[in-house]
């Protein structure tokens, strides 16, 4: 393990049931889980975050009442404020919301944190992570996500550009969760681990795969192989 003197978060593979089969799409949960997730990440998009329209918390009750992981739900919405007591009800764990979203960050989180779920903020690739540190050094969140790609589609490509902001992230939060989401696969996992990232979601890649175990425990091998090599 790297990062020797300081304990870091753990290494969790995520897939985005975003580029799942709707059709069958509690199975698509279950073979998620059966090929080792260790949480689901779901895509909520309101056509005006983002120009996109996923779906909403039914769809987050189908998949919490098909699995026993955790659901990590990723709001793409204007304003998440009015949404979040129902995506709690539906099963989300941790909830996700943007730096960019129309509503008063600090106060969706709290409300995230007072439904029980763990609160997550999220930066988009034209946001510099310095944006979201006066809310960390207050401790508002427990999880931050770092878009490798413009949020609204799955199977885009990587956008480079988020490594060093995971890295500052991981510099200076240690011990936080960190996210990246977007254009990963089994090369570009690679760079986003060795910058800090330590949860990793992917949709495409997971779900187009001939077999998911394989790929997914390919992701995770290497993530545990480069964690923190860069920022060491
Ligand atoms: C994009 C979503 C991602 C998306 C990732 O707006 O937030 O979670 O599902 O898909 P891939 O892994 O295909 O880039
Ligand atoms: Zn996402």
């Amino acid at each position: 393990m790297r990062f020797e003197e300081k304990p870091v978060p753990e290494i969790q593979i995520m897939p985005s049931i975003l580029a799942a089969d709707f059709g069958a799409l509690r199975d698509a949960c279950l073979e998620a889980e059966a090929a080792g997730a260790d949480q689901l990440h779901i895509d909520v998009m309101d056509g005006v975050f983002v120009p996109n329209i996923s779906f909403g918390p039914n769809v987050v009750e189908v998949a919490a009442s098909a699995v026993k992981i955790p659901q990590n739900v990723h709001l793409m919405v204007i304003d998440p404020m009015p949404y979040i007591d129902t995506f709690a009800k539906a099963g989300s764990d941790t909830i996700l919301i943007h730096i960019e979203s129309k509503c008063d960050a600090e106060e969706a989180l709290k409300r995230i944190r007072g439904a029980g779920k763990r609160a997550g903020i999220t930066i988009n690739p034209g946001t510099e992570a310095a944006v979201i540190f006066d809310l960390l050094d207050r401790e508002a969140a427990d999880e931050i996500l770092v878009m490798s790609v413009e949020p609204g589609f799955g199977g885009q490509s990587y956008i480079p550009a988020a490594e060093p902001k995971i890295a500052a992230l991981r510099q200076r939060y240690p011990h936080m969760d960190i996210s990246v989401d977007g254009g990963i696969d089994a090369q570009t996992v690679c760079g986003a681990a060795a910058h800090g990232a330590n949860l990793i979601v992917a949709g495409s890649y997971l779900f187009k795969a001939a077999a998911m175990p394989a790929a997914l425990s390919g992701l995770r091998e290497k993530a545990h192989a480069h964690y923190g090599a860069s920022i060491r």
